[in-house]
């Protein structure tokens, strides 16, 4: 079977992230024909139009090659204040404004996991329509809001929740499908 290449971020930087941790049970919940790897935004600085005009800075640059290099996106969100992280929101911008820009025409997934009962649902939605904004190609369904995550990961941070890990696995091979089906493969 093709084989296609994910790159997942996570929109939270800090270690013991929720997020994070869905991120890594998606890496592992991967289906046969993806393999998906975490790209990190820890490095991006603030977008400043000033830095730009001046050239792409260089944790941006390869940022944007890797996800270039990938046939799809996955973006694990928190949820703050009912949208996105500032340090996602920045990164996007980063990227949008690269050169033939990696988003542009990218298929894409989003899930998001909060302690809260709304399970980052303003978040994703705001944040879907920043993607589209991108120029991205999302998936519609199924929808994951991974609500009251306290309770679905242990205390190392991986997630534990059965049918969590079930909703992540039919995304990740719905991502696979509708990647295939834009035809953004082969590469491997
Ligand atoms: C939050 N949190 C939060 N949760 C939520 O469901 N809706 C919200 O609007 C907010 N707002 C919010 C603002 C700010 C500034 C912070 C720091 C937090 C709580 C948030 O969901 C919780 O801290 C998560 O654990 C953050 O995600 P990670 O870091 O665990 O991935």
């Amino acid at each position: 079977m093709t084989n296609i290449r994910v790159a997942g971020i996570a929109g939270s930087l800090r270690k013991a992230s929720l997020n994070r941790g869905l991120l890594r049970a998606a890496v592992a919940l991967a289906p046969s024909g993806m393999t998906l790897e975490t790209e990190e935004i820890a490095d991006i600085p603030f977008y400043d139009g000033d830095v730009e005009a001046a050239g792409i800075p260089a944790s941006v640059a390869a940022l944007a090659s890797r996800i270039r290099a990938a046939d799809a996106l996955l973006i694990v969100t928190p949820e703050y204040n009912y949208s996105i992280p500032g340090v996602l929101k920045n990164a996007l911008d980063w990227l949008s404004r690269v050169p033939q820009s990696p988003l542009s025409g990218k298929p894409a997934a989003i899930l998001s996991a909060s302690p809260g009962m709304m399970g980052g649902a303003r978040a994703q939605y705001q944040l879907r329509q920043i993607l589209n904004g991108c120029g991205l190609l999302l998936i519609g369904r199924p929808e994951v809001f991974v609500m009251n995550a306290r309770d679905k990961f242990d205390p190392q941070g991986e997630l534990t929740d059965g049918k969590t890990r079930e909703k992540v696995g039919e995304l990740l091979v719905a991502l696979r499908d509708w990647t295939l089906r834009l035809g953004q493969s082969p590469r491997s």
